[in-house]
């Protein structure tokens, strides 16, 4: 399971875990064409590692270059990240979404398929649950309605593993259900890089306490919530990474074939506002912002049960609120 294929390695969540793979001994080989993301991010894992990390710029859903680099590299593994990922976009532009996220999937099933590589590490969303009406939410929980294209591109994916494992005695596969994704790497050298105007929380808000927005809008203060805006389960980003080594070692000492789901948060839940007033105490600045009116498709609470992450995979979450919003703060002052 040493040499791992990570697919959208220089993303967000990709890049963090391309560090904790190389801590933990791994040999993550990153399969990126940049579309998302820039050469810093490489430059930034560099620095945190000592490693000049190892890229390939292809597009996952071009079969001929995924397939010249499975034959180069021979992997025992792969961690499937690349994919789109903005709700509203996948509003405005479907297609790009089907396109993009369901095709690369299948494409690289099939060139996983021709090189006999057994493991996968899917990136799927707590969105799969839809609008469940009740938190904490467990893995068995029936999938509900997707409130977006997005959604539905993450719930095709999760029955295209499922089907592929029924037919195909010898694959691992393991589907990851990610809450709200937030903060970055301590050293700040690796973040989130917002493309445009973010339409993430977090994102938002650093930009917002730095004066490069005029102020966030907080989406609807009348929810049946403690403070009436709505609740998220926010996992630091580096805590998220470290699952994933823990997802592919549990998987290797595991007999095929399975297709296993779980949840990645903290188990916890806070309100927009308690978001904002944590960063403010957290980093002593400001964030100017407006109570506006709800957004379209929100929930209005969701966060995860986490028993089964903790018991079969024994992880558990070390970083709070707290640190992932110090540390997004950091990286917004890196980013300039
Ligand atoms: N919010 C604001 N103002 C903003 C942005 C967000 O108030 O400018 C609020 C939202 O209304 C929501 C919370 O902050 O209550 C979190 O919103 P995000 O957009 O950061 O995250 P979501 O919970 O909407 O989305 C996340 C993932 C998606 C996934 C979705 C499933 O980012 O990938 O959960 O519920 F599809």
């Amino acid at each position: 399971m040493k040499k791992t294929i990570v697919t959208g390695g220089a993303g967000f969540i990709g890049s963090h875990t391309w560090v904790e793979l190389l801590a933990a001994g791994f040999e993550p080989i990153i399969v990126d064409d940049l579309r998302n993301s820039e050469e810093r991010v490489l430059e930034g894992l560099e620095k945190i590692s000592g490693h000049k990390p190892v890229i390939h710029r292809v597009d996952c859903c071009d079969a001929e270059a995924l397939d010249r680099v499975f034959a180069a590299e021979r992997p025992s593994s792969v961690i499937h990240f690349a994919a789109d990922k903005a709700v509203n976009e996948s509003v405005r532009d479907p297609l790009k979404y089907y396109h993009n996220n369901i095709g690369s999937l299948a494409t690289l099933l099939r060139v996983m398929d021709t090189h006999q590589v057994k493991n996968i590490v899917f990136s799927s969303s707590c969105t799969v649950y839809g609008n469940s009406g009740h938190s904490p939410v467990t893995e068995d929980l029936p999938p509900g309605e997707a409130a977006s294209p997005y959604g539905y591109t993450k719930m095709v994916c999760e029955h295209m593993l499922r089907d592929t494992v029924a037919s195909d005695a010898g694959l691992r596969a393991v589907l990851l259900r990610y809450f709200n994704p937030v903060g970055a790497h301590p050293s700040a050298l690796i973040g989130e890089l917002p493309i445009g105007v973010p339409s993430n929380l977090v994102p938002y808000m650093t930009q917002a306490a730095a004066g490069l927005r005029d102020r966030l809008t907080v989406f609807g203060d009348d929810y049946d919530t403690r403070d009436g805006s709505c609740i998220r389960d926010y996992i630091h980003v580096v805590d998220l990474a470290k699952a994933h080594v823990l997802a592919l070692q549990w998987a290797a000492k595991q007999h095929p074939p399975f297709c296993e789901v779980f949840n990645l948060g903290t188990g916890k839940g806070n309100t927009v506002l308690e978001a904002v007033h944590t960063f403010e105490q957290e980093n002593g600045v400001k964030v100017p912002f407006v109570i506006g009116p709800r957004r379209e498709g929100d929930v209005p609470v969701m966060f995860a049960d986490t028993t089964k992450s903790r018991k079969v995979l024994g992880w558990q979450t070390k970083l709070t609120l707290a640190d992932a919003l110090r540390d997004a703060w950091r990286w917004q002052q890196a980013l300039g």
